[in-house]
């Protein structure tokens, strides 16, 4: 069967559950928004047409969009195409709509939830082959209407005109950079996202003691290897510590056992602390980074010290010319060199040891890190820009193992995981493939 979505019913009109209605809505499309009751419908509504920024960029395609409640109109789903559950983060709760909707939907609609954490596969266990046929995660990243990424995961059942007409919609007439993923915890990005993440702040304990600071921490961990400037303390008052203390808590149950995930998944003592006192970040005033508003007027920028454990003005730091290159960086033998080895060749290392495991080839991996995460180059670009050889070379000297990706490059005789200008890439089996698209 060929299947095609002109028709989306957003079950959810939370934050992404809004951003996707309203992205629908914006390529033109029609939408039924679903929510616990009216007045929650109604709010997310607004929330669309009102937001920071607004979902829908033309308030006249509002028209497009019809609100519902899950008690009073789940049986229009009938009318829709695709049936997008965008619900609270619970497998129960998400079962449960599961199970009123599925008799509801109309033959050859399709099915995907958004969750980012619970396993597809414990979302289906045991629901009717329909609609493990029909199923798949939808990943997007918040914003919906900003970030480019959507990994789209099939169960083990999702049929291949299932993948395809998510594909071509959430690709072509959403224009989202589709990534394709495997039924794995916290999918690709988050995957090795936060490993660098949660790993950062236990290996920067080591180079705190070495004599960095944080700010040379956040510095480094930026423009040099090609990650946004809020670095890796930053980043975390972006995202919130309780959000990473709650994603911590979920690899600690779902990665497989013997990942080096496993090291990470706790605070260290410092940030636990801020943890439990509410120090989470910009949504709370504060978190590793505060600005002072003075009475003149002027703003000043204070960090949390955590070797301290209080606040002092943040500084300013130029990096040396030879340390704003990643290689130049990464291979030499200081404080600031050693530390980014360990922190960032750290996550290139974990992401080049999980094909096939999260993605069958290299090539989503870079795709996700660098539109879901902002990453200028993805973990396999930037092996080929520190050189694989020099990798290797480093690690048989160091007596490290090496990661899968490597062992292949290295057995294989090659010496790039790109070629051709980008036009191939290296797969699993040690030969070179052009890029699809
Ligand atoms: N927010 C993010 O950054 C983000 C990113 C990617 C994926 N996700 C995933 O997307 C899904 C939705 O997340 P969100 O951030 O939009 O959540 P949200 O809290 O903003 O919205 C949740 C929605 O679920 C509804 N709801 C609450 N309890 C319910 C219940 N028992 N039954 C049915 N509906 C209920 C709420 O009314 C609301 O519309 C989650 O699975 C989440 O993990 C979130």
């Amino acid at each position: 069967m060929s299947r095609k979505i002109e028709s989306v019913a957003v079950l959810g009109g939370g934050t992404m559950g809004t951003g996707i209605a309203g992205a629908c809505a914006q390529a033109g499309h029609r939408v039924l928004l679903l929510d616990v009751d009216m007045s929650t419908a109604e709010a997310a509504m607004d929330r669309i047409l009102n937001g920071r920024p607004p979902s829908l960029e033309d308030p006249e395609k509002a028209s497009l969009i019809t609100l519902g409640s899950f008690t009073d109109d789940l049986h229009k789903i009938a009318d829709y195409d695709w049936i997008c559950e965008a619900i609270i983060e619970g497998v129960d709760a998400k079962r449960a709509l599961f199970d009123k909707f599925e008799p509801l939907r109309r033959d050859g609609s399709v099915v995907s939830t958004n969750t980012s954490g619970i396993p597809l596969h414990s979302i289906t266990a045991g629901m009717p082959e329909r609609l493990r046929s029909d199923i798949a995660v939808t990943h997007f990243f918040n914003p919906v209407q900003v970030m480019k990424l959507m990994e789209l995961v099939p169960d083990t059942d999702t049929t291949d005109d299932v993948i395809d007409a998510f594909a071509e919609f959430c690709g072509g007439t959403l224009g989202k950079g589709v990534v394709h993923a495997k039924d794995t915890v916290n999918f690709i990005g988050n995957r090795i996202g936060c490993f660098l993440l949660l790993s950062g702040l236990h290996k920067a304990k080591a180079a705190l003691d070495d004599g960095l600071s944080m700010e040379e921490i956040d510095a480094l961990m930026s423009g040099p290897v090609g990650l946004p400037k809020t670095g890796l303390y930053g980043l975390f008052d972006l995202i919130g510590l309780d959000i990473m203390y709650l994603v911590g808590k979920n690899l600690a149950v779902n990665l497989p056992a013997g990942d080096s995930g496993h090291d990470f998944t706790s605070l260290p003592a410092t940030e636990q602390a801020m943890y439990d006192s509410g120090q989470l970040g910009r949504k709370t005033g504060g978190g590793f980074y505060k600005m002072i508003k003075h009475d003149d007027g002027s703003r000043s920028k204070e960090i949390y010290d955590v070797a301290t454990g209080a606040w002092r003005p943040a500084v300013d730091v130029e990096l040396a010319e030879a340390h704003q290159d990643a290689a130049g960086l990464m291979f030499g033998d200081d404080a600031q060199g050693r530390f980014v080895w360990n922190l960032m060749g750290g996550a290139l290392l974990y992401a080049a040891g999980l094909v096939p495991e999260i993605s069958n080839d290299v090539v989503n991996i870079d795709n996700a890190m660098r539109w879901g995460f902002a990453w200028r180059k993805g973990p396999f670009q930037f092996l080929d820009t520190l050189g694989p050889d020099r990798v290797i070379a480093k690690l048989e000297a160091d007596g490290q193992p090496l990661p899968v990706m490597l062992q292949i490059l290295k057995d294989s005789g090659a010496d790039s995981f790109y070629r051709v200008d980008g036009g191939e890439f290296l797969g699993l089996d040690g030969a070179y493939h052009p890029m699809k698209g």
